[in-house]
């Protein structure tokens, strides 16, 4: 099992461009499925999960290739509508087909995506907005059968209760094969979600609303193939970011819009760091201890991000004073905690808050990570610690980082992935 070496301690600098966004490109390859004939999606992400949404458009019978980060995904003629436990277990993202398939095809059979290492992960809010516009859902041992109901689909008004991001793009995609106006309200405000509507309508889709909390589509027309260029993953820049901000150093990152990490951007600016952004890229200096910020509670966009919320920590822990974080979005999302005390970090759980406290200084230690973004945390945290740290677990890293230890040499830190 391959694992990171990391002698920590070292000051980095340099300039890095950021991958494609995961969580973008995820529901657009998804999204190729509605309309009949090639569409080509740039910037695609070296990622497991990619990997997985690409032998899920294969086995529906699109014809898919790969060259760099460019994809071409035939939908001319999909064949299936089932997707298989396997698959569905190796990504419980892979939820974001129920709403595609189901528009391209009038009925999706998959296994319930179960829940992961952050906690059940249910998946009410897609079926309830789902069953709004008309389709009929059959859940039985495990297993989900949805379908056009026999009354048809249309546009109707879906309201969320809590602005999922997964439930907005399901409801998005589905309603493109729904006649009449669909309007989501409560919808997820997510730069993702705004990049999934310029897909869209670079498809033909009439959609609009996105980045605010009522997402608009006008569906039931059809589509076609569209080339598309997926924005930069905000959460990669932010583990860059807070990398550099721990070990000290210089950072220039392109490829990523600033205003789409600007609350991280803001907690690294109080702990210490000088922060410059113009021209779309992002300038970061840390010369001093990170000090401790005001509380960190994450929330829906535009709110702290929860995925950054683990890579803050780390970055925090080695510094000075404390900080209060605490988890609204998931339940189980603190697990890079006890890992962070193997190297000597003060981090006092009690239910949804964790308090920081500042040591100064992390030892390396050999660490495993519990899941895509404590991973990375673990791999910030590494760097900054005085001595060697062995990552292990980077099945979970590899879901969302294309070559995180290639990136950090590039900064001139000394990770290595052995054997
Ligand atoms: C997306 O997950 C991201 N994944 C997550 O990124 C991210 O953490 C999350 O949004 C929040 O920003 C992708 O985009 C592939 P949610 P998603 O639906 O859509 C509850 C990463 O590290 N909920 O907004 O699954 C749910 O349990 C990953 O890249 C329901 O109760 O997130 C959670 O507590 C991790 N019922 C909260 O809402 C539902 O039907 C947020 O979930 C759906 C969600």
């Amino acid at each position: 099992m391959s694992y990171y070496e990391i002698q920590g301690g070292r000051p980095l600098s340099g300039r890095l461009t950021v991958q494609g966004a995961k969580n973008s490109v995820l529901p657009i390859l998804a999204a190729a499925l509605l309309a009949p004939g090639e569409s080509v999606i740039h910037n695609c992400p070296d990622l497991s999960d990619v990997s997985a949404t690409l032998d899920i458009l294969r086995l529906l019978g699109c014809r898919v290739e790969q060259q760099g980060d460019t994809v071409a995904v035939d939908a001319t003629a999909p064949g299936r509508t089932g997707i298989p436990e396997h698959l569905m277990r190796e990504m419980r993202s892979s939820v974001i087909f129920l709403g595609a398939v189901l528009a391209r095809m009038g009925e999706v059979e998959l296994s319930y995506p179960g829940g992961c290492e952050l906690g059940p992960r249910p998946i009410d809010l897609h079926l309830a907005a789902l069953r709004t516009l008309g389709a009929e859902i059959l859940e039985e041992q495990g297993s989900l059968l949805a379908r056009r109901g026999r009354g048809g689909m249309a546009g109707r008004e879906i309201c969320l209760p809590f602005p999922s991001v997964g439930a907005t793009e399901n409801a998005m995609l589905a309603a493109c094969s729904c006649p009449g106006t669909t309007a989501i309200v409560g919808a997820a405000r997510e730069p993702e979600i705004a990049d999934l509507q310029r897909f869209l309508r670079a498809m033909g889709a009439e959609v609009s609303g996105a980045g605010s909390s009522t997402v608009t589509v006008t569906g039931g027309r059809p589509l076609h193939p569209a080339e598309h260029r997926v924005m930069g993953d905000r959460i990669v820049a932010a583990t860059h970011l807070c990398a550099v901000a721990a070990a000290r150093g210089e950072l220039e990152l392109t490829g990523v819009e600033p205003g789409t990490l600007s609350a991280v951007l803001d907690r690294l600016e109080e702990a210490g760091c000088r922060i410059h952004t113009e021209d779309g890229r992002i300038c970061l200096s840390s010369a001093a201890p990170l000090r401790g910020v005001r509380q960190v509670r994450t929330a829906p966009y535009p709110g702290f991000p929860t995925d950054a919320q683990a890579i803050l920590m780390a970055a925090l822990a080695g510094g000075t004073g404390a900080t209060l974080f605490v988890e609204n979005i998931f339940e189980n999302r603190y697990r890079h905690v006890d890992e962070l005390g193997r190297m000597g970090a003060d981090i006092q759980v009690a239910g949804r808050a964790a308090m920081v406290s500042g040591v100064g200084k992390l030892h390396g230690a050999a660490v495993r990570s519990t899941d895509l973004r404590g991973g990375a945390a673990l791999v910030v945290a590494g760097l900054a610690a005085e001595g060697t740290t062995r990552v292990t677990g980077l099945a979970h890293i590899d879901r969302g980082y294309a070559a995180l230890d290639r990136d950090l040499r590039a900064l001139g830190a000394e990770i290595r992935r052995l054997p």
